[in-house]
């Protein structure tokens, strides 16, 4: 079987980790080797799991393994593997950097997840892999990488004549191996977009509430990625209230039907669940009421 990815993404806070977690909690119950990969820098799968978690791939369960990537563990091993690369990038720029920081330099670190993203899923190792996102959606990041690396490629074809002859003097091989490191990158983003591009190999999911500024952001992430012709396919509508018939939750119930309608007729060709608000913070055991109310009641399917 191919390797499945199913990625979370959506507005800060509104439950994606809880969502991812719990997905991961599902397919590895229904036999499927899983691996919940956390692509926000500020990793909270560890918190939400209650369990600690390496650096690398970790066992945490029954075919379920999770991975929070150490940016700058992650930074030195892309340093190493694309080094001719980086040091005439930044020797361009007459920048001094260390390869443990390059992650912080924005849209590198959407480079080193990437190259990461693409060793799991090219490893055979897994069935499924849940991408806990960082708040709306590092997707695009993920989609735009192989015209980013063209453009590079462009710029560096250009210098080929002036430069290349002179760099390979200075250390012999030095501008082919720089090509090739381009390439190898640019093979890898084109791999990863395609994945993501093909309804079979990719779920998107999008997490939201039933507010105004959450929906009208979901609406503006969901347009934003089909345009680049990639399907969401279901939306979780999380923090949803039941039961309790007070004043406040009366009014705070009214005021969400109206955005959950509106979720539903805009959004029919998909699947749109419903997630309850538990009534206080979800981690650990409470994680399996999660995975069942999405996927056990038949909401969401994999
Ligand atoms: N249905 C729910 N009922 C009650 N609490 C919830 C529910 N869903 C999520 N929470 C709580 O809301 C908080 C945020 O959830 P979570 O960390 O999953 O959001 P997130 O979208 O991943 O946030 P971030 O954008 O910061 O990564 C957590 O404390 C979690 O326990
Ligand atoms: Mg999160």
């Amino acid at each position: 079987m191919s390797v499945r990815l199913i990625y979370v993404a959506g507005k800060g806070g509104v439950g994606k980790s809880v969502c991812s977690a719990s997905t991961a909690l599902w397919t590895s119950g229904k036999g499927l080797e899983t691996l919940a990969f956390s692509m926000d820098p500020a990793h909270s799968l560890s918190d939400i799991l209650e369990v600690s978690i390496g650096k690398q791939p970790t066992k945490i369960g029954e075919k379920l393994y999770a991975f929070e990537p150490d940016i700058q563990e992650e930074s030195r091993q892309f340093y190493q593997r694309y080094r001719h690369m980086l040091t005439a990038l930044f020797g361009l720029f007459e920048l001094e950097v260390k390869p443990e920081d390059f992650g912080h330099f924005p849209g590198l670190s959407d480079f080193i997840f990437m190259d990461k993203l693409y060793d799991i899923f090219t490893s055979g190792k897994f069935d499924v892999v849940v991408i806990d996102s960082a708040p709306t959606a590092m997707v695009l990041p993920l989609l735009n990488l192989p015209s980013v690396t063209t453009g590079f490629i462009t710029r560096v074809m250009g210098m080929k004549s002036k430069w290349m002859g002179m760099l390979n003097v200075l250390e012999s091989g030095f501008g082919d191996a720089i090509l090739g490191e381009i390439r190898s990158l640019r093979v890898k983003s084109e791999t990863m977009r395609n994945a993501l591009l093909d309804k079979k190999t990719s779920t998107i999911t999008v997490v939201t509430i039933p507010e105004k500024a959450a929906v009208l952001e979901s609406q503006r992430l969901i347009d934003t990625v089909e345009s680049h012709g990639v399907y969401v396919s279901s939306i979780i509508i999380n923090h949803v209230m039941e039961g309790c018939d007070c004043d406040y939750c009366r009014r705070k119930k009214a005021s969400q039907v109206s955005y959950i309608d509106d979720l539903k007729s805009r959004y029919a060709s998909k699947r749109v669940a419903i997630l309850p608000d538990y009534g206080g913070e979800v981690k650990g055991p409470s994680l399996s009421q999660v995975a069942d109310d999405l996927y056990g009641k038949g909401q969401l399917v994999i």
